[in-house]
């Protein structure tokens, strides 16, 4: 698919569910209807004359185009969602369109929508509904979980996950532009995330695994404030503190906000000037905290971290100071959380993403100088010795990604793994195992990790898995 349409791919999904929700409401004859259905046709037409079709299919939480897996992204989150669960209503798996459509062929297919979705039997009567429209045809929806459908905790883990970073998203433009913002709703985002981390720690620490967001800013804040979260539940901090911590994580490259875009996302590296002014974001984000409305004791920790995220625990980080200082242990924490996620992401510091165990042998290697040994064996315990994410070679010859960790430490090292390359080479989705089972006869364990390998190399899309 030409680079282009895959741009509009967002755009088609979006116009999509638009058209939907305004029919849902209006009758279709209705001119909102009637505008939504224009814009659709407006992006979908040309690409069907130029594609000879167009194939809509949602497989898990993702939408396809003519087999290309269209991005997330932050604006469009709500609308996704909506049409997901539209189609997952009506065990609707794909739409395919054989020809250029007009208005009529559209609300058609809309009666046929609502039609279905007060029917006993959905899938089938949308079928029979659009059985004298050839230009459209619909498919079942492939069902690639086992899980019961009514309640996902994935959805809901990946809706506060999705909030947190339009939330973060928002609040650095404004601090951006200059105007005045305060933290009342930040709190309530890390609520959100405290209440998700005590349910389902194990799905929101995955979310952070997902390196393949549009934005990195964003998702780096956000990541670094999940997994701050669980450290300092782990190491049993109260539900303030816990609060507090996660602001100050969030909170921790605030003052990134101030270096010209052109050095931050710079492709490649820094020239000496350009770290000099890198390393003035500590600085600076302590100025941007202090100017927020409604600072109070919490708004104070976070000024604490900002300034110190990386200082190290010897002090060798930066800013220079003057005189020795015990850092705080709310960025003893942070520290750990942001160089693991940095460490793991595709931008910033390190431009090629290790592959999580990688990374946290590197920290281990700096535990001391740089790191709190302590807290660094809470933290690997935490996020496994295999994180959620890892692709491991099995000894089976399958090829796998951790997929939830093991809550009890003493297997630590056998979680449950997702099967994406089969025993004959084939890649699979699924199923997912559980490498604490064993053999019956021998009582040896069925599966076991032989080693890590790097997902980049194998052309693995973990997002695809993960979500
Ligand atoms: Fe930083
Ligand atoms: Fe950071």
């Amino acid at each position: 698919m030409p680079e282009q349409i895959y741009q509009e791919a967002k755009d088609i999904i979006n116009q999509l569910a638009v058209t939907v929700k305004t029919s849902q409401i209006h009758d279709p004859n209705n001119i909102a209807v009637i505008n939504a259905i224009e814009k659709f046709l407006a992006i979908i037409n040309p690409i069907i004359k130029a594609e000879g079709r167009l194939t809509i299919e949602l497989i898990g939480e993702f939408f396809y185009m003519n087999d290309n897996r269209i991005r997330y992204s932050l604006e469009h989150i709500l609308n996704f969602d909506c049409l997901i669960r539209e189609f997952r209503k009506r065990g609707v798996g794909s739409i395919i369109i054989y020809e250029p459509l007009k208005i009529d062929d559209v609300k058609v297919f809309l009666r046929a929508l609502w039609a279905a979705g007060f029917s006993e039997n959905p899938f089938d009567t949308m079928l029979e509904k659009l059985s004298g429209l050839n230009r459209i045809s619909i498919d079942k929806l492939k069902k690639i979980k086992e899980e019961p459908e009514d309640y996902d905790p994935r959805r809901a883990v990946k809706r506060t996950y999705f909030n947190a970073v339009s939330y973060t998203k928002g609040i650095i433009t404004k601090i951006k532009a200059g105007e005045k913002t305060g933290i009342k709703r930040a709190k309530r985002v890390i609520e959100n995330i405290i209440d998700q981390i005590l349910e389902e720690e194990s799905l929101l620490i995955g979310m952070t695994a997902i390196k393949e967001y549009d934005e990195y800013t964003y998702n780096h804040s956000v990541n670094v404030s999940i997994l701050s979260i669980a450290l300092g539940q782990r190491i049993g901090l109260n539900r303030k503190s816990l609060t507090d911590l996660g602001l100050a994580a969030l909170f921790h490259d605030i003052g990134k906000v101030e270096i010209p875009p052109e050095i931050l996302n710079k492709p490649t590296n820094f020239t000496d000037e350009e770290w000099e002014i890198m390393k003035k974001h500590p600085f600076w984000g302590v100025r941007a905290l202090l100017k927020l409305k409604g600072f109070d004791e919490s708004a104070l920790r976070s000024v604490i971290v900002a300034f110190e995220h990386h200082l190290h625990n010897n002090l060798s980080g930066y800013p220079k100071l003057r005189e020795r200082l015990e850092l705080d242990l709310f960025t003893r924490i942070v520290t750990i959380a942001d160089q693991y996620d940095a460490m793991t992401s595709s931008r910033i510091y390190s431009r090629v993403p290790l592959a999580p165990d990688k990374a946290l042998s590197i920290l281990i290697e700096r535990s001391n100088d740089e790191i709190d040994p302590l807290l660094l064996k809470f933290f690997i315990n935490m996020v496994g010795v295999y994180p959620v994410g890892t692709l491991v070679m099995l000894d089976t010859k399958e090829l796998g990604l951790i997929f939830e960790t093991n809550p009890n430490p003493e297997f630590i090292g056998r979680p449950r793994v997702m099967v994406v390359v089969d025993s004959k080479g084939n890649r699979v989705k699924g199923p997912t195992v559980d490498l604490t089972e064993r053999h019956e006869e021998t009582g040896n364990y069925k599966r076991n990790i032989v080693k890590t390998l790097d997902p980049n190399l194998y052309h693995i899309n973990l997002s695809e898995f993960m979500l």
